[in-house]
This record gives structure tokens, C-alpha cells and sequence, in this order.
């Protein structure tokens, strides 16, 4: 009879557990969606400049310590997605910044803030 109820609270247990692993699948395959299909718009266009680009590994190694989430997550810096400022405006804030956020035109080339900024202006209105 005790094994009998260890079974089923084991079986209970694992059921939650694979109840919060798939949650997390599925929380973290709706962000991989939004942000990819932004990207596959993108990557191509730049492709000239570097092979196999991935606007966002590049998003990733400079911008995400700031904006969460590939730019849907507020963090120290604003949620990306869904901005009103132009992309114009929006290249202007990657080259020179805005305290506290730093400029990034020394560091990276015009392309490569080019391709920022409209991997932006791709993603949906949306926030993790
Ligand atoms: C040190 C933290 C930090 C880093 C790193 C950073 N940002 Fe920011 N970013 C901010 C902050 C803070 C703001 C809000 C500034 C303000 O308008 O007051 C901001 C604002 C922005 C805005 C304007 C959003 C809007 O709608 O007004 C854009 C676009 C942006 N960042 C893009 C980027 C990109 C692209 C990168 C990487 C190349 C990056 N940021 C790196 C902190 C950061």
C-alpha cells in the first residue's frame, strides 16, 4: 500500500515536472518565432557583406546585456519591438546612443547598424 502511494506521487511529480518543461519549450519557441522570422527577413540582405550573417548573434553580443529577449524584453534598456521611431531615428540611436545607452559607431560598421536597425523595425508589436 506505501509503495502504491509513493508510485503515484512520483508519477504526480513527474507529471508537473514535464507540465513546466513543456511550458518552458513553449514560452521560449514563441520568442525564438517572432524574433527568427524578423531575422530570416533580414540575415539575406546583409549576406553580400558577411557569409552566414545572423543579425542576431549580432544583437546578441552587443545589445542584449540591455535589451532582453532579442529586443522584446524591457530590461535596462527599453522593449525594441514595436518602436515608433523611424528607422532613420533608429540607426541614429544605434550610431550616437542616448545616456545611458552608449553609441556604437566606432565599433560597428554602417551595415551592421543598418541591419539592426531593421531587424527591429521587423519585429511585431509584442513583448515576452
Ligand atoms: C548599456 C545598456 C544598453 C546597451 C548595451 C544598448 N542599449 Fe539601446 N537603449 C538603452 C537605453 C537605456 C535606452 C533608452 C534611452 C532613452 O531614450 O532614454 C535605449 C534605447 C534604444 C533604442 C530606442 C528605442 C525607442 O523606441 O526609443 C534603440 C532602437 C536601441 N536602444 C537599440 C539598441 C541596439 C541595437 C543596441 C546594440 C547595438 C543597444 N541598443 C545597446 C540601453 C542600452
Amino acid at each position: 500500500m506505501l509503495f502504491n502511494v509513493s508510485i503515484t506521487k512520483f508519477a504526480h511529480i513527474a507529471m508537473i515536472s514535464l507540465c513546466a518543461i513543456g511550458l518552458n519549450i513553449s514560452v521560449t519557441h514563441a520568442e525564438e518565432d517572432v524574433t527568427d522570422i524578423a531575422a530570416a527577413q533580414v540575415n539575406p540582405k546583409y549576406a553580400q557583406y558577411k557569409e552566414n550573417f545572423s543579425v542576431k548573434r549580432l544583437f546578441a553580443s552587443r545589445c542584449s546585456w540591455c535589451h532582453q529577449a532579442y529586443g522584446l524584453k524591457e530590461a535596462d534598456g527599453p522593449r525594441l519591438s514595436g518602436t515608433e521611431k523611424s528607422k532613420e531615428h533608429v540607426i541614429e540611436q544605434i550610431a550616437y546612443g542616448k545616456s545611458p545607452m552608449p553609441g556604437f559607431r566606432k565599433q560597428l560598421k554602417p551595415w551592421q547598424i543598418e541591419a539592426l536597425a531593421d531587424y527591429i523595425k521587423a519585429l511585431p508589436d509584442v513583448e515576452l
